[in-house]
């Protein structure tokens, strides 16, 4: 299907665009009351994730009310695990939680590779209707973790400051850790294709806890299993977004992917020089600026986009946008970005 807005592909595909693209980490959900209007008709987020139209309804609610320039499906990073045999629970104010963890080599070995068809069948058939819905009004970006990232939770069975018990496996039993680093990929790879099948038009994989290993463990445990992925997603851009990882900049210049995600730590300017100039940036403006007034939101997007100029440039947030921003300073982010940029 030909799309009526593709400039988040061509920002990606590093061709000349008219205006910088503008969409939001977490734009689902969090800060939309008609978000929140849905969930409670629901019995919670893994209910709604799990209904493919109302899944579908809050995929497109950011697009028709703030305007981003794609969508990104609903759904959570989680359910991988889920689909290799860990399922988790959503605890209000907590975040996931995991009955189940993983902690010897029989459950490594208990576990399955997650087949999209047989259990991830309700996001593949949220993406089908989300794209028959937005009849290519703007592009849709689908997603997973990265194997590092999802590592992280299935050891560790929550959210944690430090993810201690993921961190001690990686240094107790490093062969262990590879090889579920693998059945993750090998499950995220598959997932990965089955979205693009069912109609996404770009995919990010989301390293989220890239920050907390040294250099040389995340160049061990997350970039050869990053790479895998790029190499085998030739359909669709991909774009890679690894927060905190600003020592594997480098690398990642090496990665098959047409697009880097920086946060609001990395500098603009060295991240440029470090990833080169056969990549497209995503960022990155701090998430806190939209609790600042419009007119420094306008100017520090503005700074923002004069950083990174006019080309190979999608303009996001450094990372997701927080739950209790308010919908109208977000508004004034994605205006000033279209713009300014037209210009
Ligand atoms: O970007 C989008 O809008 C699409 C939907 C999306 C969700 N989660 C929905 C969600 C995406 C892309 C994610 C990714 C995700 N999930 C990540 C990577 C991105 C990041 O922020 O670093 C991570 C680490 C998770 C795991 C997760 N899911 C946590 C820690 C939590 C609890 C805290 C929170 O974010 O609210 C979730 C829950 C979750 N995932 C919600 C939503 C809309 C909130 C659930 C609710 O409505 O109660």
């Amino acid at each position: 299907m030909n799309l009526k807005n593709d400039l988040l592909i061509r920002a990606a595909k590093g061709e000349k665009t008219e205006r910088t693209p503008v969409w939001l980490m977490r734009q689902a959900g969090r800060i939309l009351p008609e978000y929140r209007a849905v969930r409670e008709s629901l019995s919670g987020f893994i209910e709604l994730a799990k209904t493919p139209e109302r899944a579908a309804e809050v995929t497109i609610q950011p697009v028709d009310i703030l305007k981003v320039d794609a969508a990104i499906i609903f759904s959570d990073i989680l359910v991988i695990p889920e689909a290799m045999g860990l399922p988790y629970e959503m605890v209000e104010k907590k975040g996931p939680s995991f009955p189940k963890v993983v902690k010897t080599a029989q459950d490594v070995e208990a576990l399955k590779v997650a087949d999209p068809e047989s259990d991830l069948g309700y996001v593949i058939e949220a993406i089908k209707i989300v794209k028959k819905e937005l009849d290519g009004r703007v592009p849709l970006i689908g997603f997973a973790g990265a194997p590092f990232t999802i590592f992280c939770y299935m050891i560790e069975g929550s959210g944690s400051k430090t993810f201690s018990k993921a961190r001690k496996m990686l240094y107790a039993d490093p062969e262990l850790s590879h090889k579920l680093l693998q059945k993750i990929t090998d499950g995220t790879i598959a997932y990965l294709k089955a979205q693009i099948a069912a109609g996404a038009d770009l995919v990010q994989v989301f390293d989220s806890w890239a920050g907390i290993l040294p250099p040389t463990q995340y160049s061990h445990f997350s970039t050869p299993y990053l790479a895998q992925i790029c190499d085998a997603i030739n359909e669709v851009p991909v774009t890679v977004f690894a927060k905190g990882a600003y020592f594997a900049r480098a690398e990642f210049a090496r990665l098959n992917c047409q697009t880097v995600g920086l946060d609001w730590n990395m500098d603009i300017q060295e991240s440029r020089k470090l990833i080169g100039e056969d990549k497209t940036l995503q960022g990155n403006l701090d998430p806190c600026v939209l609790y600042g007034s419009p007119k420094q939101i306008a100017e520090a997007t503005k700074a923002m986009l004069d950083q990174f100029g006019p080309q190979r440039h999608i303009a996001n947030l450094g990372h997701g946008v927080y739950p209790d921003t308010d919908p109208e300073k977000v508004k004034v982010f994605i205006e000033t970005v279209k713009e300014y940029s037209s210009k």
